[in-house]
């Protein structure tokens, strides 16, 4: 796969295990920066990532923060892009079964490099359960081009 990795000042050190990990399972890894521990500012490499996901210049993005959680708001702003903050193996697995999840958030100080290495696997391996999720996630896909109003009433669940 051709993935797009980058992190602020505070996921740098995981970037790069990230990085070495991915290279090491034959991945196809470009490594946006930031590359040293000097202060960026995360909208700036979540932009760079998303856009190379938005653009099919990759398959996929890794985006680490402090907590995950700034990198995923702003790459979220891109059309195209879903990106998912996970932090267990259930919600990267479902993150990509029911949001097909194409960039991974990950806090690089609140996890261990054990649990980072079997969320990767997780989130690469695991496909797509489309289906009603598929539904779902074209709204997600016109939300992008819609205005709020009028409101329209949620479909029933199934
Ligand atoms: C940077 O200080 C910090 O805000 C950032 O790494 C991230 O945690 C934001 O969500």
């Amino acid at each position: 796969m051709r993935i797009a990795v980058g992190s602020d000042h505070r996921g740098v050190r995981l970037k790069s295990t990230i990085v070495e990990l991915l290279q090491q399972w034959g991945h196809q890894v470009r490594d946006v920066g930031t590359h040293g521990t000097q202060s960026v500012d995360y909208p700036d490499v979540a932009r760079q990532v998303a856009c190379l996901v938005r653009d099919g210049e990759v398959d996929r993005g890794v985006l680490i923060c402090g907590t995950g959680l700034g990198m995923c708001i702003a790459a979220n702003k891109v059309p195209g892009v879903r990106a998912a903050p996970c932090h267990d193996e259930l919600t990267a697995e479902l993150s990509r079964r029911h949001n097909d999840a194409n960039v991974l958030c990950l806090s690089g100080e609140m996890l261990n490099e054990q649990v980072v290495q079997r969320l990767l696997q997780i989130w690469l391996e695991t496909p797509f359960d489309g289906g009603r999720h598929a539904r779902r996630v074209e709204k997600i896909s016109q939300l992008e081009r819609q205005s709020c109003s009028p409101a329209k009433p949620a479909t029933p669940p199934e």
